[in-house]
């Protein structure tokens, strides 16, 4: 009911006030203040993001909820507390990590994404889904990123917290990022509710290209005007900008950002060798599927004239090609 919603988000609010301070002002959370700063995170960052540390003991947290008259049993159906196999007795759920506090969007600490100090499974220990916590419908950063989203009808989306902590750093603060899972239609639409305009900058692995892909389709789908940036083979937002800085960040990948169909190019091109008379036929054979199934006929003229022009080919010849790519597809 209404009473225990509002405990579970004060007993957060308590929790990521505690996990701050450990960081900021004691000896316990040496290391892991250590370590954000080794990364490139300031304290202003610290401070904006209220990062925290969850100590290296199983009782700390219980303790203070517990002197704090919460409910402990509400306690672990918020996620804060876990239930032991062995004896049944309540604990911390997370322990000696970096902690993330994640944010509704009218600013409430809804649940907590926990990372290892260094190397460690697994890397990310998040928040279970619960009462207050609805991951399909949460985007990392957006209650900090709101004013500047509306203000500039650009949002800019990342894949980790550490690239939107990173982003903001380097000056864009219209940064979210989704909650390691893929882009859901709830939060396309609360995007949308907030902008116009969309910039999709996730890791430039495999697996990264495949999520920008499927958002950028799901976020189309909701009327959004979306742009995807590409990285570097296996670099992330937060590494590219501690290699090269704020400013290659933005004039190199944020402004070259290009809408989806020529992202899609980029990466085919990306995989094969131009100079090589077959590796260019397959490309152009794989650029013209992409094409052929684009849903705006405006969309499909403009790209299949640019192909021609690239590769000095008729138009007529590509819409030969095209209808037997078409009629293979039936
Ligand atoms: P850093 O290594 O700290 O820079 O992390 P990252 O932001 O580069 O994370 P990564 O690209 O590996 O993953 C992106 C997002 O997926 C993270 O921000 C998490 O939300 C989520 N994620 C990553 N690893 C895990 C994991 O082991 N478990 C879960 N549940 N989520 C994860
Ligand atoms: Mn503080
Ligand atoms: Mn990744
Ligand atoms: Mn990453
Ligand atoms: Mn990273």
């Amino acid at each position: 009911g209404y009473s225990s919603h509002h405990k579970k988000i004060e007993a957060h609010e308590l929790s990521a006030r505690f996990y701050h301070h450990l960081l900021m002002n004691t000896e316990q959370g040496k290391e892991a203040y250590d370590y954000l700063l080794h990364r490139g995170f300031s304290p202003e960052m610290m401070e904006r993001f209220q990062l925290g540390y969850s100590p290296d003991h199983s009782n700390v947290l219980k303790g203070l909820l517990e002197k704090r008259k919460f409910n402990l049993q509400e306690m672990e159906e918020a996620g804060l507390l876990l239930r032991q196999e062995s004896n049944w007795d309540l604990k911390d759920r997370f322990r000696n990590r970096i902690m993330f506090p994640i944010q509704d969007i009218q600013g409430h600490t809804v649940g907590f994404g926990g990372r290892v100090l260094g190397e460690g499974e697994p890397k990310y220990l998040n928040s279970p889904e619960t009462s207050i916590f609805k991951k399909n419908e949460t985007l990392y950063g957006i209650h900090l990123a709101r004013q500047e989203i509306r203000k500039s009808n650009t949002a800019v989306l990342f894949e980790g917290y550490a690239d939107v902590i990173a982003a903001s750093n380097a000056g864009i603060t219209n940064a979210i990022a989704v909650l390691g899972t893929s882009m859901t239609e709830r939060q396309a639409k609360i995007i949308r509710r907030n902008t116009e305009r969309i910039i999709i900058c996730f890791d430039g692995d495999n697996a990264g290209q495949d999520a920008a892909r499927r958002s950028a389709e799901i976020l189309e789908q909701e009327g959004l005007i979306v742009q995807v940036a590409l990285l570097p083979d296996k670099e992330d937002p937060d590494d590219y900008i501690k290699a090269n800085g704020a400013k290659r960040f933005k004039s190199e990948v944020i402004e070259a950002a290009v809408p989806l169909m020529a992202f899609k190019m980029q990466l085919l091109k990306r995989k094969k060798n131009l100079q090589d008379e077959g590796e260019k036929l397959q490309y152009i054979e794989e650029v013209l599927k992409e094409v052929t199934y684009l849903s705006k006929a405006v969309e499909r003229d403009f790209y299949l004239r640019q192909l021609a022009d690239e590769f000095s080919l008729s138009l007529d010849a590509l819409k030969q090609e095209q209808f037997h790519i078409y009629k293979e597809s039936k």
